[in-house]
This record gives C-alpha cells, sequence and structure tokens, in this order.
C-alpha cells in the first residue's frame, strides 16, 4: 500500500504494509535511526516520537494511522552543527548514560514543552511516565528538560533595544 508520510517537515512516499509499525518506516525505510526499538509492546518509550504535537509510541502505531499527520523525530529537533535547545540542554547537563532511552525522553519532553515551556518537576514526571532509564540519571534529565525550557523561552523573546 502506497502510503505518504510527513516526517520533520518532508513528504516521504512509501510503499509498506499498512499495518507496519511506524517505527520499523523511521528506522528501516527512513534511516531515521533516533527512535529505538527497545520492548516492542508500548512498555518502555524508547521508540517515542511525536505526531501532531503528541508523545506517540512509535512501536506499536500502524504506519497506515500516519497519512496526514506530522511527525516529528529527533532528527527533526537540530543538527550536530546546529542542536536545537533540547539537544543542547540535554548536551550540557550530561542527561544520558547509556543513552538508548534519551531520543524517546527527548520526543516525550518536546510535546510538554510545546504546550508548558516552564514545566513543574511533577509535570515532567508525567508527562515522562512512560519513558523507562535503566542508568542512573534521572536527575539530569529532569534538569535537561528545565533548561531546554528556558532556552526555549531565550529563543522566543523579543530582543530588548536600547534607546541611544
Ligand atoms: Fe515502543 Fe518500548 S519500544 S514502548
Amino acid at each position: 500500500m502506497a502510503i505518504s508520510l510527513n516526517v520533520n517537515g518532508e513528504t516521504h512516499e512509501i510503499d509498506v504494509d499498512p499495518a507496519t509499525p511506524l517505527l520499523y518506516v523511521l528506522r528501516n525505510d527512513l534511516e531515521l535511526n533516533a527512535a529505538k526499538f527497545g520492548c516492542g509492546l508500548g512498555q518502555c518509550g524508547a521508540c517515542t516520537v511525536v505526531v501532531d504535537g503528541e508523545a506517540v509510541l512509535s512501536c506499536v502505531t500502524p504506519v497506515s494511522l500516519m497519512e496526514g499527520r506530522e511527525i516529528t523525530t529527533v532528527e527533526g529537533l537540530g543538527t550536530i552543527e546546529e542542536p536545537g535547545p533540547l539537544q543542547a540542554a540535554f548536551m550540557e547537563m550530561q542527561a544520558a548514560q547509556c543513552g538508548y532511552c534519551i531520543p524517546g525522553m527527548m520526543m516525550s519532553a518536546h510535546a510538554l514543552l510545546r504546550k508548558n515551556a516552564e514545566p513543574s518537576d511533577r509535570e515532567i514526571r508525567d508527562a515522562l511516565m512512560t519513558n523507562l532509564c535503566r542508568c542512573g540519571t534521572h536527575m539530569r534529565i529532569l534538569a535537561a528538560i528545565r533548561r531546554a525550557g528556558e532556552l526555549m523561552q531565550q529563543a522566543s523573546a523579543p530582543t530588548e533595544r536600547r534607546a541611544g
């Protein structure tokens, strides 16, 4: 079945079984490997992407449901040369240990920060409830998400002009 997917602002035409999980299409067909296969059962959050502003577990989402939707992966948040606020904040706070869960964490955080750039720790914890980390950087992840919110606000703040 031919499906048109909008991923990170680009349109891709793919020919695929409609029941194929979105994660497989992202990784195998589009070579976007940030989203990870963890459990494959919707239980770990490693595969999280953002669809129309909401965090979605791509391992249990059939690609056929994604036509006409706006999909964002970590690759859409910035580049190595120009990291986006979340990427910059995770590096600044050294929030990754093994790093396997981090793309999913970032995408859940992205969905949260789009709605609320100043989340409380409680709100961050709730938004990342479905993202599991087996290392130990939970506090750094919290700090990185708070920092990303600050960076996003700084980036969107109007530049002050000084008279004289
Ligand atoms: Fe999708 Fe674990 S791989 S939730």
